[in-house]
């Protein structure tokens, strides 16, 4: 069908299929060895809810090192030049208590109970946003000093809520973790207030090097508004967690799946044709995307800059759903094959604006639903490009390959019923890439996975028309994804060649019909 300026319509939205409509066939919530639950099986299949599971202390290198282990000790200095080791959770353990203690605290308190248990770091960590944080939101909106005694509770909750080791999700595994909401609200007051040990080291050093930071120091430094808004939205994620009548306590899922480069399809002999595209210049991935598969614009150490001062796609996600910010707790750096999925997380916030211009813009109630597992059905995927320095890079097919192989990772079927796609300008912001690029890379990776597309491009209404004419004559023409890949190789060569910029939508349309 084609609209009045000649563009192909694309598929309406409704026609994709969402989480709901899958028949998941979940059945019972089981474990295996590569699904670790941290809630009770048994009382769970049984329907009485999100019973933390019983289990030991893991004090070695599969599992999070927890600030409750017995073996987490720290150095305590007294008199002159003197010093002892004690065990550390005593120590966050009194601080913490005294905090709950009150009816409230300020953020010097919240400081002074940090730096005891952090000594190391006096004098390096900055508590200045904070201390804005706290003076410049009116009371009326969430009374902080309040909030955080209420979230000093919830972390000392931790040895009675996250009782069974917790493992890393390893570069090279693919695993799995689930956990109740519950725990993951006290694991991340835990990070709040700075508990997890070996968690504070900063570039690739240390036993975490691979690992995101987790504690959130970076966060309470540096005031911006951007700060202001982090702030916000957190702490309103806090203040609905810390009510013990009205918190959700349903299930969430992160696995990592990791293939080998084996596994990859060999792109120039894919016979598979394009599959539905729905694309909308209006519109965001989070919203009218949600309940589809939602594409997380990732970075490497997933989460980005969440706790420092990025703002981007990534970030406003992992802020509109703070349970997201506990993957970093636990996911090592993402490899060339890798992806992150998350099921079931919840969204506690809405936004406007983007990067400088973000505002919290108040609390979201979900209407996703539950599945079976008592999961939001929302599925969240993160992949993260390759950032390109230079954008010439990206035109040679080792880099076009590697894009292919990134954006199928996470496309790939698992199950016989998945949803369809929610995806957009991938890479092509802070990561330098081209939109008609990455948007013919996705078309192609979801046309070998099967699977629909809707793409958000953000009101981009070049791309947009570009993309949907696109999509028409590949798919009028029979396109499929090995032709499409050997016009990459033309294109690239091209790209090589000469140094005038040369359209990859024009080039496809004046090439596709003549070499099919
Ligand atoms: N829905 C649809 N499109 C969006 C949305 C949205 N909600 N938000 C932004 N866009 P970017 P990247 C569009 O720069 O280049 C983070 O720090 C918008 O046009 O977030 O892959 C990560 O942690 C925007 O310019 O993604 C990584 O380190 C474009 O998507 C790094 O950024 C790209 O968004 C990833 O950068």
């Amino acid at each position: 069908m084609r609209t009045k300026d000649g563009s192909s319509s694309s598929c309406p939205l409704k026609k994709l299929k969402y989480l709901r409509q899958c028949d998941l066939k979940l059945g019972r919530l089981t474990f295996s060895r590569t699904h670790s639950v941290l809630v009770d099986v048994d009382e769970f299949n049984c329907g009485k809810g999100a019973v933390p599971q019983g289990g030991k202390d893991m004090w070695h290198g599969n599992f999070v090192k927890m600030p409750c282990s017995p073996s987490s000790m720290m150095v305590v200095k007294f008199g002159h030049k003197q010093q002892t080791s004690r065990w550390r959770w005593e120590v966050i353990f009194k601080k913490l208590s005294a905090l709950a203690e009150k009816t409230t605290a300020s953020a010097e308190d919240v400081e002074k109970a940090i730096m005891k248990y952090n000594p190391k770091y006096k004098g390096q960590w900055s508590f200045d946003a904070l201390y804005s944080f706290v003076k410049v939101i009116p009371k009326t909106e969430n009374d902080f000093t309040k909030l955080f005694p209420k979230i000093a509770a919830l972390a000392l909750k931790l040895p009675e809520y996250v009782k069974k080791g917790l493992p890393l999700l390893k570069k090279g595994n693919t695993a799995a973790v689930t956990l109740s909401q519950v725990q993951i609200s006290c694991l991340l007051a835990n990070a709040f207030f700075c508990t997890f040990p070996y968690r504070n080291a900063t570039g690739a050093t240390g036993e975490y090097g691979s690992y995101p930071s987790i504690n959130f120091t970076r966060l309470f430094g540096q005031w911006s508004s951007r700060k202001k808004e982090k702030l916000r939205a957190i702490l309103h994620y806090f203040h609905v967690m810390t009510d013990k009548l009205t918190r959700p306590n349903g299930l969430v899922t992160f696995e990592r799946r990791c293939y080998k480069a084996t596994d990859m399809p060999n792109w120039r002999c894919c016979e598979e044709k394009m599959n539905e595209l729905h694309v909308a210049s209006g519109g965001t991935i989070e919203t009218e995307g949600a309940g589809l598969l939602q594409v997380d614009f990732a970075a490497s150490f997933i989460g980005g800059g969440v706790l420092g001062s990025g703002l981007v796609q990534e970030e406003i996600l992992f802020l509109l759903n703070p349970e997201l910010i506990v993957s970093r707790l636990f996911t090592e750096k993402l490899g060339d094959t890798e992806c992150l999925i998350v099921t079931g997380s919840q969204q506690f916030s809405r936004y406007s604006g983007f990067g400088d211009s973000f505002e919290w813009a108040g609390p979201h109630r979900d209407h996703l639903g539950r599945d079976d597992w008592d999961r939001q059905q929302r599925r969240i995927l993160a992949i993260d490009a390759t950032n390109f320095k230079h954008q010439r890079d990206q035109y040679n097919m080792t880099n076009v390959t590697r894009e292919l192989n990134k954006a199928y990772c996470g496309f790939k079927r698992r199950e016989s019923d998945e949803p369809d796609i929610a995806t957009g300008k991938w890479g092509c912001g802070v990561f330098n890439g081209d939109p008609q690029l990455k948007a013919v890379i996705q078309l192609m990776a979801a046309a070998r996975a099967k699977r629909g597309l809707a793409f958000f491009t953000f009101q981009d209404k070049e791309l947009k028309k570009g993309l949907q004419r696109t999509h028409h004559t590949l798919v009028t023409d029979g396109a499929t994804v090995g032709q499409l890949y050997s016009l990459l190789e033309n294109y690239c060569a091209v790209r090589k060649a000469s140094e005038a910029h040369v359209n990859l939508f024009q080039f496809l349309s004046n090439t596709s019909r003549s070499r099919l």
